[in-house]
């Protein structure tokens, strides 16, 4: 798995931790402003397995299209599979193909299509005219400075809100130890790396869209929206580490320094075998819209 390609059962681990994590007063100004509004099309970047989609579709009582724009091909199969099976928990009946579907329930109507298409394509792929809404849930993290501001322009010459969601601030371990601020610091340093397209701008992204999005007459809410991941979630506990581990073997660090990441992470997961350890790891939800 790559920064940029990810897996789909990390995708569906992370799921009910951002459902937790999503804060309502964000959604709730989103789902103030679309009212009533029906057909409305929402357009999701990064859009992975289609998380937003499950979670807004049911909240927004509007008829919806949803076209979910990723870039990986191995996307849409698991997502359409996924986004079945969660919609039918909430009571949807549909069916879908290859590339399209349709979920209903007594209230309203979703039809779902995948953009397979990198961000840097979005204005040949998706016709941006059309568009009510566009969200993005854990992606803007990924984008590079230039995409970020390609996006804020596009937003602000088609006029059009963003809800973008559980996006990466920072994370902190209990019980706190001396090495977790180098370690975390260095985890962070490592997402904001030179990668093909460019370096990624991590947790600067969300405050550096809001104030070009601000700065293009935008009003803006952004507010907290954290993970805890407590003793009895081993495994989101233990995926969290694995990223750590990986990211910090990826980095040219001086050896008492990859001495210092190798017994810390020892210590934390021992700490996690026992029980014994949180993880914190904090985001901002950041809902804009043009003034
Ligand atoms: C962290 S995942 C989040 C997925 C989903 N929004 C969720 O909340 O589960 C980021 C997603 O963005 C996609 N992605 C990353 N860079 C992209 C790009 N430049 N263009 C389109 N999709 C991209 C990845 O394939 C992945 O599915």
């Amino acid at each position: 798995m790559s920064d940029l390609h990810f897996d789909t059962d990390w995708l569906r681990l992370r799921f009910p931790f951002d459902e937790a994590a999503r804060n309502r007063e964000v959604e709730a100004a989103c789902l103030r402003w679309l009212g009533n509004r029906s057909p409305l099309t929402i357009l999701d970047l990064g859009a992975g397995l289609g998380a937003n989609c499950v979670h807004l579709g049911p909240r927004i009582r509007g008829d919806q299209r949803w076209l979910l724009l990723d870039h990986d091909e191995r996307v849409p199969a698991a997502g359409f599979e996924w986004m079945a099976e969660r919609l039918s928990a909430a009571g949807y009946e549909g069916a879908w193909d290859g590339r399209q579907g349709w979920w209903a329930d007594a209230g309203h109507r979703l039809e779902v299509a995948y953009v397979t298409a990198p961000l840097d394509r979005l204005m040949e792929t998706v016709s941006l005219s059309e568009v009510d809404l566009v969200t993005a849930n854990a992606s803007l993290d990924l984008l590079s400075w230039k995409q970020c501001e390609a996006l804020a322009g596009m937003l602000a010459d088609f006029r059009l809100p963003l809800l973008a969601t559980i996006n990466y601030a920072s994370m902190s371990f209990e019980p706190m130890g001396t090495a977790d601020l180098p370690i975390t610091g260095l985890y962070e340093q490592h997402m904001t790396r030179e990668q093909a397209g460019g370096a990624r701008l991590g947790k600067q992204a969300v405050s550096l869209l809001e104030e070009l999005l601000e700065q293009r007459g935008y009003r803006t809410l952004r507010k907290p929206a954290n993970w805890v991941v407590g003793p009895d979630q081993p495994e989101m506990q233990g995926a969290l580490l694995a990223f750590m581990e990986r990211a910090l073997a990826e980095m040219e660090l001086m050896p008492g320094m990859v001495a210092q990441w190798e017994a810390w992470l020892e210590l934390r997961r021992a700490e996690m075998a026992r029980g014994a350890l949180t993880i914190r790891v904090r985001h901002f939800d950041l809902w804009a819209h043009p003034a």
